[in-house]
Parts: C-alpha cells; sequence; structure tokens
C-alpha cells in the first residue's frame, strides 16, 4: 500500500500524506518519475507568429528555445551551446535568422544547424560540428505544444485520452485558430506546485475564497444567481487528466456585464458556431470547464476568458506560474474588451481571485509544519455520490491516482460514476453532416 495515498473505497475517504508537499525525497521523485515520463507542454503555435521567432522557456528544468524556424516549422532546442554550454539565447523573446553565442560565437540557424564557428581551421577537416541538441519528443494538439523527455512515451492524442474532447470545446471557440494574446501572467506562490493543480479544479473553494470577486460581479450585475450555474459534473478523463465541466449554455458567474452590442457579437458568434457544429456540441461550448492535463498543464475555460497555466515545481515550497490568455482573433472590440478585463480582474497576479488563492496555498503550505501532528488532507468529497460534480473532488482524486501510481508503482481502481448525461456527451456534428443539412 501507498505510504503517501489512501484509498478507503469502504468508508469511503480518500486521504494524501502532507510529506508530499514537503519533503525534497518526494520532489525529487517527482522529477524523475513524473516530469521525466510525461508529455509537457511547453507553448502554443501562436505565440511564433513569424518565421524565426523564438522564445525561451523552462521545461522540466531544461532551459529550452521554442522557435520557428525559416521554412515555418515549429522547433523546439536545448537552449545550450554544444560547445561548453552557454545559454544561446538570452532574450525572453525576439526574431533571428541565425543564433549566435556570446561565448566564443558559435552559430547556429534557427533549423538547429551549425552555421560557422569563429577560427574553424583549428578544428581539422574531419571535425564533426555539431548541431543544436532538442528534446526527444515534441508534438502537437490543434496548437498546444508538447515536448517530452522520454523517448518512449506513447503519442501525444493517447495520451492526451478524454481530454482532447475538452481542448476541443475550446479550440472550436475560433473559426480560424484560437490565439495566444501578448500580455502573459507570470507570478510565483511560496507553496507546493501540486496544490495549484487542485486549487485549479477546486469548485469547492469558490464562494468562500472569492467572496470579494462575487461582491464586485454583484454590484456590477445588480443580481446574483448561482441556480443559473445548472448540474455540473466531475469527468475522469484517463491518465490522471481530469475536468470539472459547468452545465451547458449557462452564462456562469464570472464578469462585468457585457454591453448589448456585445450580447449582440457573442449571439452572432454563437449562431455561426451551431451552423458549424451542431446545437448539442454548442451548448457544450457555452459551458465552462477547468481542466487539468497530468501533470501541470491547466486550461480554465469560463467562455467569457480562457487561461492557459502551465505550473513549475521550482522547491517542494515553492513554484512558478505562468498564464495566457486565449482567444478568438475574429471576436470584436467589445468582447476582447470584457475578455482582457476578465483576465486582469479575475485570474490576473494583481486581481480580484487569483491573490486570494496564492494566500490559500501559502497558508495550506504554512499549516504543513504542523503534519507531525496531524498528517494527512482530505479530498474524499463526493466519493459517496455516483455523479460528482464541479464542487466535489473527484478531479482532484483522478490526479492523485495517477501521481501515487507514478511515485509508487501501485494502481488504484477507477472511480465508478454513473454515465454522464446526453448533454455532456452530445459530439461535434461532422462539417459534412452541416453543410448536407444545415438545420439539423
Ligand atoms: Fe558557445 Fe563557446 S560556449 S561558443
Ligand atoms: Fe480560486
Amino acid at each position: 500500500m501507498s505510504e503517501y495515498v489512501v484509498d478507503d473505497r469502504e468508508m469511503p475517504r480518500f486521504r494524501v500524506n502532507r510529506d508530499v508537499m514537503v519533503d525534497p525525497e518526494v520532489f525529487a521523485r517527482e522529477r524523475d518519475a513524473i516530469f521525466e515520463h510525461s508529455w509537457l507542454y511547453i507553448g502554443h503555435e501562436t505565440e511564433l507568429k513569424k518565421k524565426n521567432d523564438f522564445t525561451t522557456r523552462t521545461v522540466a528544468g531544461r532551459p529550452l528555445i521554442f522557435a520557428r524556424d525559416a521554412k515555418n516549422n515549429i522547433r523546439v532546442w536545448i537552449n545550450s551551446c554544444p560547445h561548453r554550454g552557454a545559454m544561446l539565447c538570452r532574450e525572453r523573446t525576439g526574431n533571428a535568422r541565425f543564433m549566435t553565442c556570446f561565448y566564443h560565437g558559435w552559430t547556429f540557424s534557427t533549423a538547429g544547424d551549425m552555421v560557422s564557428m569563429p577560427g574553424d581551421d583549428a578544428y581539422g577537416a574531419d571535425f564533426a560540428r555539431p548541431d543544436l541538441a532538442a528534446p526527444p519528443r515534441v508534438d502537437s494538439y490543434r496548437g498546444f505544444v508538447f515536448v517530452s523527455f522520454d523517448p518512449g512515451i506513447v503519442d501525444l492524442v493517447t495520451y492526451l485520452a478524454g481530454a482532447t474532447e475538452y481542448l476541443d470545446l475550446v479550440c472550436d471557440q475560433s473559426i480560424s485558430q484560437m490565439h495566444v494574446l501578448a500580455g502573459t501572467h507570470e507570478y510565483s506562490i511560496k507553496a507546493n506546485w501540486k496544490l495549484l493543480v487542485e486549487n485549479s479544479v477546486d469548485g469547492y473553494h469558490a464562494v468562500s475564497t472569492h467572496q470579494r470577486y462575487f461582491e464586485m460581479v454583484l454590484a456590477a450585475r445588480g443580481s446574483l444567481d448561482p441556480s443559473a450555474l445548472g448540474a455540473s459534473r466531475a469527468v475522469d478523463l484517463g491518465n490522471g487528466h481530469a475536468v470539472v465541466a459547468g452545465a451547458p449554455a449557462t452564462e456562469g458567474l464570472f464578469g462585468r456585464p457585457l454591453s448589448e452590442s456585445g450580447v449582440a457579437e457573442r449571439d452572432r458568434r454563437f449562431a455561426e458556431f451551431r451552423e458549424l457544429y451542431g446545437d448539442g456540441w454548442v451548448d457544450r461550448m457555452k459551458g465552462n470547464r477547468n481542466l487539468v492535463i497530468f501533470p501541470n498543464l491547466v486550461v480554465v475555460d469560463l467562455v467569457m476568458g480562457v487561461v492557459i497555466r502551465k505550473i513549475d515545481p521550482i522547491a517542494p515550497d515553492y513554484m512558478e506560474v505562468t498564464a495566457w490568455e486565449l482567444a478568438p482573433p475574429e471576436e470584436g472590440e467589445e468582447l476582447r474588451r470584457q475578455r482582457l478585463d476578465n483576465f486582469l480582474t479575475f485570474w490576473g497576479p494583481g486581481g480580484l481571485a487569483s491573490p486570494d488563492d496564492v494566500e490559500a496555498l501559502e497558508s495550506c503550505q504554512a499549516g504543513y509544519g504542523g503534519r507531525k501532528e496531524l498528517g494527512w488532507s482530505d479530498i474524499s468529497r463526493g466519493m459517496n455520490k455516483s455523479a460528482a460534480s464541479t464542487t466535489d473532488e473527484l478531479q482532484m482524486r483522478t490526479w492523485w491516482r495517477r501521481w501515487n501510481e507514478l511515485i509508487t508503482g501501485e494502481v488504484l481502481p477507477v472511480e465508478e460514476q454513473a454515465e454522464l448525461e446526453e448533454v455532456f456527451t452530445v459530439g461535434r456534428r461532422p462539417a459534412e453532416a452541416s453543410a448536407a443539412n444545415p438545420a439539423g
């Protein structure tokens, strides 16, 4: 039995040992067992707009260059010179046909080839000029680019399992392609990275932790009807991925109200989607979703805004967070204004919600100082239900079972759930069907 996760189906009760939030050995084990063998998000294709655009990122401790080469291919390189290791790209972002190492001047193209080395006659005619190194696997799903440092890992779509369906619900919100907007949020939290994974799919905390935010929304809207949110479901998507999905076709409780022209534009957009995809799929698109892709990628789609969140463990009690806003490039001024307003006022590191989450997580971390007397956290909510909802904790248990499997080798059975209602399963109408039967 795992010393970290106790999954008691009898009582039922699910507990996690607080040592996993503090212990440097567990942290090191996560690096080896999880981050060396998962697909990890590096960035979105639309961040690289032109040929030879690049940006630097850190993934699983590696300094990386995320670039578009001269032939428009997305490339990922280890940001280290094959000569003696200096970082080739020392700028956060830019555009360059060639990358020249500042130490001795070796130069490489964005396709990774060595282009020149000063004084190369000192190396001899047979000297094999080294090219840039790359992560063994790079792949993308609808613009989301992932890397893996495990050459033998399953392909990305197999890995993503049921999460592709929820990425589709996000990506279909543009008729061309969803774009990452300029203006990234970066912040850090003095807490274990797993606490933010939990928090990102935790519907239970919203009303108590974010009271101030909802007061602001209430003041802006004049009324707030929580029952308008409707029924929701938490879903195990396989491989540790999980989602909490709000009821279809609800406008939700988030954001300041739209003007009349904004409402008209939004309705126009969704009417167009109905033609393309069918009503059932569009109703699902109009419900909110918080998706966690194991281990550290979160996509929060509250329809009025979509956030991609990458959570990087730095130390057992310290993480760094990067958040990007995803938007349909064709949306008009009013919807864009509302989207950016929500990105700032709700999700922003100085907004009305994220600082409360940061405070809660740092408070948990501080609380673990008492773990000798109080060693276990409880994640049992909704275990006695056949249909877990957004405010239950099935989504976290799903993630933790995968964590436990990779760390300890113990495989825990999937939690049985009642079949999802049809409103949560209806698919996108195939393209031919929409052309032949636009009303269907
Ligand atoms: Fe890059 Fe020497 S370390 S050229
Ligand atoms: Fe929160």
